[in-house]
C-alpha cells in the first residue's frame, strides 16, 4: 500500500502552496488559544451540503450499532450506518448525532469536566489542540480492524466540515454516541460557550469516519498528545472525502487515476 500512503504527499507536491501548518502543539494547548478552524477545515472544493444530505439517506445499520445520545432515560437513539463501508477508497461509517465535549487526555481538567480521564485510547491527547472525535467503545472494539485508531474523520457541523481523528471511545453506562474534543466542539459551535458539561444537544452533526490503515493519520502528523502537522491532516482528509464523494456521484471522477486531477489539496475555507 505504499502507493496509497504516498498520495497525500503527491497531492502536496502538486498543489501545496504556502499552506503548511506544522506546529509546536504545546503552544496551542490552551482553552481559548487552540489552532484556528482553518487548520483543519475541508477544502473549498468539497461538496459539504451534498455529503450531509447523502449521509441522511444512509440506511444500512451496523449490527448492534445503535446508541443513545445521552444517559437520560428515553434519550434519542442514533444508528451507525455502513452503506459507505465497502468502497475501495474513501470507505467510511457514518452517523448523525449531537456533540458532547470530551477533554480526556492531558487537558482532562478542562472547565466543568467532572469525570475526565487523563488518557485517550491511543495516547493522552490534548483536547484543546487536537480535533478528535469519540466513538462508542463497543463499536470501536467490534471494528478494531477497520478502525485501528487515529483514523481520520470528517465532521459536518453547522454547515461546515472539519477533519479530526478517532482519538477516544466512550465507555459510559450506557455507552453514548456523539462526542468530540473541546477544540472540535468549540470550533463547530464557537458562540455557544461549550464546555465539559455543556455540549451541543441537537442531533444534527454528521460524523464520517474513514476505515482502514490508509486513513490513519501518520506519526509524522500526530504524536501521543498533539497534532504536529495540520497540512497532512487536511490533505489526507480532502483526499478521503473526495474519494467518498466520487463514489457517491457527488463530484466528477470515480477512479483512482482521477484523484490527482481533483482539487483535493486546495485552499481551506476561511482565513488564517
Ligand atoms: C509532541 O510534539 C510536540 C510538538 O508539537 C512536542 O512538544 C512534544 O514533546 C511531543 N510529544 C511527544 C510525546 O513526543
Ligand atoms: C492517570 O490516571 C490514573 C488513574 O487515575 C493514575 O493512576 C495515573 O497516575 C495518572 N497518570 C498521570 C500521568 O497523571
Ligand atoms: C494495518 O496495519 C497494522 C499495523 O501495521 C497491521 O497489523 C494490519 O495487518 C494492517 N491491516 C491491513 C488490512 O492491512
Ligand atoms: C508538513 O507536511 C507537509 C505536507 O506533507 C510537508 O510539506 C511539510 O514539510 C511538513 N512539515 C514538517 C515540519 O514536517
Amino acid at each position: 500500500m505504499i502507493y496509497s500512503r504516498s498520495i497525500p504527499f503527491v497531492l502536496f507536491a502538486l498543489f501545496g502552496t504556502g499552506l503548511t501548518q506544522s506546529v509546536n502543539g504545546f503552544n496551542f494547548n490552551k482553552p481559548t488559544g487552540g489552532p484556528p478552524g482553518s487548520y483543519f477545515a475541508a477544502g473549498s472544493s468539497i461538496p459539504v451540503t451534498a455529503l450531509q444530505s447523502a449521509a441522511a439517506t444512509a440506511s444500512t445499520a451496523v449490527p448492534d450499532g445503535t446508541y443513545p445520545i445521552n444517559r437520560e432515560n428515553g434519550a434519542q437513539e442514533v444508528t451507525i450506518h455502513s452503506d459507505w463501508a465497502n468502497f475501495n477508497q474513501g470507505a467510511a461509517y457514518v452517523w448523525i448525532a449531537d456533540m458532547d465535549v470530551d477533554c480526556d487526555g492531558i487537558d482532562y481538567m478542562c472547565k466543568e469536566d467532572a469525570d475526565g480521564l487523563n488518557q485517550t485510547n491511543f495516547g493522552a491527547l490534548a483536547a484543546y489542540e487536537v480535533p478528535f472525535f469519540v466513538i462508542p467503545d463497543r463499536f470501536g472494539t467490534q471494528y478494531a480492524k477497520q478502525l485501528p485508531g487515529n483514523n481520520i474523520g470528517a465532521v459536518i457541523c453547522d454547515g461546515k466540515m472539519f477533519y479530526g481523528v478517532y482519538g477516544d471511545s466512550n465507555g459510559a453506562t450506557p455507552q453514548v454516541i456523539g462526542e468530540a474534543s473541546w477544540l472540535m466542539a468549540r470550533t463547530c459551535f464557537p458562540n455557544d460557550n461549550l464546555n465539559g458539561n455543556n455540549g451541543h444537544g441537537d442531533a444534527d452533526v454528521t460524523y464520517i469516519i474513514f476505515t482502514g490503515n490508509n486513513s490513519v493519520l501518520p506519526s509524522s502528523a500526530l504524536n501521543t498528545s498533539y497534532v504536529t502537522n495540520f497540512s497532512i491532516l487536511r490533505s489526507m482528509g480532502d483526499r478521503l472525502v473526495t474519494s467518498l464523494a466520487q463514489n457517491l456521484g457527488l463530484v466528477n471522477g470515480g477512479s483512482s487515476s482521477s484523484i490527482a486531477t481533483t482539487t483535493a489539496g486546495s485552499s481551506p475555507t476561511g482565513g488564517f
